[in-house]
């Protein structure tokens, strides 16, 4: 597509790249606005609440900030829309509504949106995102969050990308094809699960500690490492309300290290998929993305856990938090909307 022609199409359509993801979303349009946030709504608790709110309902940051006086609902669990009752659905609809509202279309403006999900989300899931997306966007598609990924760095072929988030692993062979269910694999050990393997290992040596998720997410987040410790993970907890620093190199090493035999696991099942002529191509180019390739050691021990299979080359993504969303957003903008059918689920067009 030209230069020129591509100016012309953005002035009628603005094209949004949507990485959903259970912890954050990130966004990206075609006219450069790019933005972070965190995957959750606050509701006012009562008429106070909505008084000092002044709306009935705040998005993303701002929501978690506020969180003393609101009710701070999470639309995706593991991944994918909770569709247990319609206020879930709300939610979620609600999320997308300021996702769109914030990418601040211009009006008469057609929206066309990509948006990933975990690989293997359920029909009915991208049905009842599709619904929604419909109400906010003229052309949505629903892709495999793994394949948005694998498009951005152009990496659809002879290679396997591990996108390792909060609530899921997302595990994609790409063959020069979109990829189909057979082709991909979600594991429902990600971030979060590190989190709850970390607060246990952490009581069980420390039972005096004060721990609750977020103190084992905030120790993960700074000392994360699988393989050699690059260095003793010495954080300062709470005991009977004082300060206290505990050395935690080994729970965090255990609780990182838990992810990884299913990740193998599945990384070689996906090997052995591609036409044997390939399989040495594709060992040499697995990349990992997602918040979980900044554990440390990560790519190195993937590659030595690998080496029966051949000499593997791993490499984790540059920007985990916007490679996703950039991939979705290049898809948008590379391939018309009239042929995203072929790609994925859409609503619209
Ligand atoms: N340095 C780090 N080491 C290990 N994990 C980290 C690090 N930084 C962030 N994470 C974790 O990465 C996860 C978030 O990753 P990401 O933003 O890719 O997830 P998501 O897209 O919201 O989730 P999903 O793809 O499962 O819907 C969180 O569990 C977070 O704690
Ligand atoms: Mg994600």
């Amino acid at each position: 597509m030209s230069q020129g022609e591509d100016r012309g199409q953005a002035k009628q359509r603005l094209f949004l790249g949507i990485d959903l993801g259970t912890s954050h979303t990130a966004v990206m349009s075609s006219r450069g606005k790019k933005f972070l946030l965190k995957s959750v709504v606050g509701y006012p608790k009562d008429v106070i609440g909505l008084k000092l709110l002044g709306r009935p309902y705040v998005v993303g940051d701002e929501a978690f900030d506020m969180r003393s006086y609101l009710d701070l609902r999470y639309p995706l669990q593991d991944g994918v829309l909770s569709e247990i009752s319609e206020r879930d659905v709300e939610v979620a609809r609600h999320l997308l509504t300021h996702l769109v509202r914030t990418a601040e279309p211009e009006e008469g403006e057609d929206i066309c949106a990509v948006i990933g999900v975990p690989a293997r989300a359920s029909a009915a899931n991208k049905a009842l995102l599709l619904k929604m997306a419909q109400e906010v966007v003229h052309t949505a598609m629903v892709v495999s969050e793994p394949f948005m990924v694998a498009y951005g760095l152009e990496k659809l072929v002879n290679a396997i990308v591990v996108d390792i988030g909060a609530g899921t692993t997302d595990i994609c062979a790409l063959k020069g094809t979109v990829p189909g269910p057979e082709d991909q694999v979600t594991l429902t050990k990600a971030g979060n699960y590190v989190d709850e393997r970390l607060q246990n290992a952490i009581l069980e040596r420390h039972p005096e500690l004060q721990m609750n998720l977020n103190v084992a997410c905030a120790v993960k987040e700074r000392f994360s490492f699988v393989g050699p410790a690059p260095e003793a993970s010495v954080y300062e907890f709470r005991a009977a309300g004082k300060p206290v620093q505990r050395d935690v190199t080994d729970a965090v090493r255990i609780a990182c290290e838990a992810l990884m035999p299913d990740i193998l696991e599945s990384i070689e099942t996906l090997l052995q998929s591609f036409q044997p002529e390939c399989q040495a191509v594709a060992l040499r180019n697995i990349i990992v993305a997602g918040g979980g390739s900044r554990i440390r050691g990560i790519a190195g021990y993937v590659q030595e856990k690998l080496r029966p299979y051949g000499v593997a080359e791993v490499t984790c993504v540059k920007d985990p938090t916007f490679d996703g969303c950039r991939g979705a957003l290049r898809l948008a903008e590379e391939l018309p909307p009239q042929y995203w059918r072929q790609l994925g689920d859409v609503t619209g067009s």
